[in-house]
């Protein structure tokens, strides 16, 4: 469903970004030749401290970057020469992306179901579903400006799944979420697996990676230093839980510079 062969990303540093990330080189590489799949009915967990390069690889997934070099294909579909066809199988939520604020939640699902090329009746049917299951029918005439974090959160994951995708990317999303709405959205993604749909989800929380990914990818630094199911994971690092696992990883791999 998701095939990421070699992928590397280098982004090119103004002098500002160079000063930001305290470097010297002008170029900074993100991702570096990241390989990894994710299957129909499988939650891909990217698991790694911020700056590791996980919003990097979902945004190349997601055709809205370009690989420096790699490929990368979603359903068969490669991100770079067919990222319209990608676009319509996939599902992308990520905290840069945000709404329009003067509009509302119920405008925007409407909105973009239409963009999806949706008919009216089957953008009212999918919207009361996810509307009911995300507790957004209360305040989906408001104005998105006027709600609070986990209210606008859970609009964007409405919005996002309008079209009722086959892939679904995640990045980081039960960022700012209070625990009940945070286990809403998990029990979502579960859902969605459970339909038989490709999810790939991103984060640094070490209980969540633990409970809601059938695999998970460890990225240090862009690189991806292992990958498997948790009891892999915890059998070739001699560890007990992911959060040991995973700072036996970091204390290898961190200090090399990508
Ligand atoms: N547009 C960009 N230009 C330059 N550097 C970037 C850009 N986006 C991200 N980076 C850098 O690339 C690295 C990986 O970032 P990112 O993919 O956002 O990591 P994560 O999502 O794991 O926190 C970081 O060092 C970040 O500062
Ligand atoms: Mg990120």
């Amino acid at each position: 469903m998701i095939e990421i062969k070699n992928l590397t990303k280098v982004y090119k540093l103004t002098k500002k970004q160079m000063a930001e990330q305290k470097t010297k080189r002008n170029i900074k590489k993100a991702a570096d030749n990241i390989s990894l799949s994710a299957k129909k009915g499988e939650i891909y967990g990217l698991l790694g401290p911020n700056g590791a390069g996980k919003t990097t690889v979902l945004r190349c997934v997601a055709t809205l970057l370009n690989p420096t070099t790699g490929e990368i294909t979603v359903c068969g579909c490669d991100t770079v020469k067919e990222p319209k066809k990608v676009r319509e199988s996939i599902s992308f939520l990520t905290n840069e992306i945000k709404l329009d604020p003067q509009f509302s939640p119920k405008y925007m699902f409407n909105f973009f179901g239409r963009l999806h090329g949706m008919d009216d009746k089957t953008i009212d049917e999918r919207r009361e579903l996810l509307f009911n299951y995300f507790g957004i029918q209360d305040f989906r005439d408001k104005k998105i400006n006027e709600l609070s974090t986990g209210m606008k959160q859970k609009a964007s994951i409405a919005v996002s799944l309008v079209h009722d995708p086959e892939v679904v990317i995640f990045d980081e999303p039960t960022n700012g979420l209070d625990i009940v709405t945070a286990r809403s959205v998990t029990d979502y993604l579960k859902l969605l697996k459970e339909e038989g749909k490709a999810v790939i989800v991103s984060t640094h929380i070490m209980s969540e990676a633990e409970k809601l990914c059938d695999r998970i990818g460890i990225i240090i630094n862009g690189r991806k230093v292992m990958d498997g199911t948790l009891s892999e994971i915890l059998k070739e690092t001699g560890t007990e839980d992911l959060e040991d696992a995973f700072f036996e990883l970091y204390k290898e791999y961190s200090k090399e510079e990508a």
